[in-house]
């Protein structure tokens, strides 16, 4: 029979295990909420270890809460789990902190769940008016010299500063080979390397002692050189470079019909994923400007504002080794590699310049066009430059015989003009071709 003391005795017993399930319980569920909340689909990546402790410690807490309350055992693991987990209190933060703004990327998507948004580094706050600047100069990618040992092994010798200008040639283009090696030298740049696309170039460059680089005809892109179609063939530039990249160095990449003057590497910002010579022929064009469309019918809303700039030149660009230049790479080769048939140089730029949009993700590459005197494409020369008594005393950095057809006459007037002195080197030439 037992007396009101000892049922007393038991309810307090029973009463304080009950208060240590209760608590127990709330605890539980309190870090169980917690980890659920901050990790609704498992575990982000980049920080495996301390959530993947959290996820034991709710699971372990849950059980005494529910089922084995009495075990001091597993009290003991709940502690040791708690020093565990504060220990880690402020590396917990720094990821709350990420996985919140994460979070508040995916309310602003309004339940339509797309692409994952992930934010780089840690947030900062804003500078005063007129001083923010965001990130134009992406971080390098690490060499890996294991896609090419025996292209790392040339850069190695040939490249100033990680960096080189690379050109692609075969049989069709010596002639003009012959005169952008003759103006290189003359300049006196030591880093560049032909890439031999045929035994006539390598023969070549033998005899001139021309730095060149041939590829192994086993490895897969040159099948596409072999047998690919015409649209195919102009992809491989593109698979060619992403190597050089991939190896750590910024290349300029040239086309042959171009005349150096002085040497590009002393006119190269370096503050872009992708910096490059305009097609455009003055400052709006090569820049870009307002273009005002006008539609009548409209009447009070008739005019447009349209964003037009003229093309980047596919044939002359300086690439730093980031990831941006290596997808844009990759983009342009892909899309240079299957129907339809596309100009490189058009992929190039609206691969460049396409924003985002329902259903497709633009690149994010930084890019600056460079200045249009200093690298000129032959228009300026011939329609503009030539005729100006100031413009034609500067000298440029490089003469692009881009916009003419009979380019090896002209890069000979350019040599004799910028090297030699021969003031009337470029009458004999109409401004465009005939
Ligand atoms: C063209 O742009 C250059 C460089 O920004 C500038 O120095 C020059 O004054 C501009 N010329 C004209 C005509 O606006």
């Amino acid at each position: 029979m037992a007396g009101p003391a000892g049922r007393r005795d038991k309810n307090t017993v029973q009463s304080i295990r009950g208060t240590r399930i209760a608590v127990a319980i709330v605890i539980g569920i309190l870090f169980g909420g917690i980890f659920a909340f901050l990790y609704p689909h498992g575990l982000f990546s980049p920080i495996q270890t301390s959530p993947f402790q959290g996820r034991r410690l709710s699971k372990s807490i849950l059980q005494i809460g529910s089922t084995a309350c009495e075990s001091t055992e597993r009290m003991n693991m709940l502690k040791s789990d708690i020093i565990d987990l504060s220990r880690k209190n402020d590396e917990l933060k720094k990821q709350v902190r990420d996985l919140t703004q994460k979070l508040m990327a995916a309310e602003q998507k309004n339940g339509k769940a797309e692409q994952q948004v992930e934010v780089i580094g840690d947030p900062q706050k804003a500078g005063p008016f007129g001083s923010v600047k965001g990130i134009r100069t992406n971080p390098m990618v690490l060499p890996d010299s294991t896609v090419n040992p025996r292209l790392a092994k040339i850069l190695k010798k040939i490249a100033v500063q990680n960096e080189l200008i690379v050109v692609l040639a075969n049989s069709n283009v010596k002639a003009m080979l012959e005169v952008w090696f003759i103006s290189i030298k003359k300049v006196g740049i030591p880093n560049y390397l032909v890439v031999a696309l045929d035994d006539g170039i390598v023969d070549f460059c033998k005899e001139n002692s021309i730095p060149f680089y041939m590829r192994d005809p086993d490895e897969g892109i040159d099948s596409v050189a072999k047998t690919g179609g015409n649209h195919a063939v102009s992809g491989l530039k593109f698979r060619i470079l992403r190597e050089f990249l991939q190896l750590g160095y910024s290349v300029l990449l040239s086309d042959v019909d171009i005349v150096y003057i002085q040497n590009p590497f002393d006119h190269i910002y370096r503050d872009s994923d992708v910096e490059s010579m305009s097609d455009g022929h003055d400052n709006m064009t090569a820049y870009g400007y307002n273009d005002v469309s006008d539609d009548p019918s409209m009447g009070w809303a008739r005019y447009a504002h349209t964003m037009r700039i003229w093309v980047y030149n596919s044939g002359f660009f300086y690439l730093r080794p980031t990831l941006p230049a290596l997808e844009l790479l990759d983009r342009v080769a892909e899309r240079l590699s299957h129907p339809p048939p596309a100009w490189d140089q058009a992929v190039f730029n609206e691969e460049l310049f396409f924003p985002s949009h329902p259903g497709y993700i633009g690149l994010h590459a930084s890019k600056r066009t460079m200045d249009r005197y200093l690298f000129m494409n032959s228009k300026t020369l011939f329609k503009e430059v030539r005729k100006d008594g100031d413009l034609n005393k500067m000298k440029p950095v490089i003469v692009h015989i881009n916009y003419h057809p009979d380019k090896l006459p002209r890069m000979k007037a350019v040599m004799e003009f910028y090297f030699d002195g021969k003031k009337d080197a470029l009458e004999p030439f109409p401004d465009g071709s005939e």
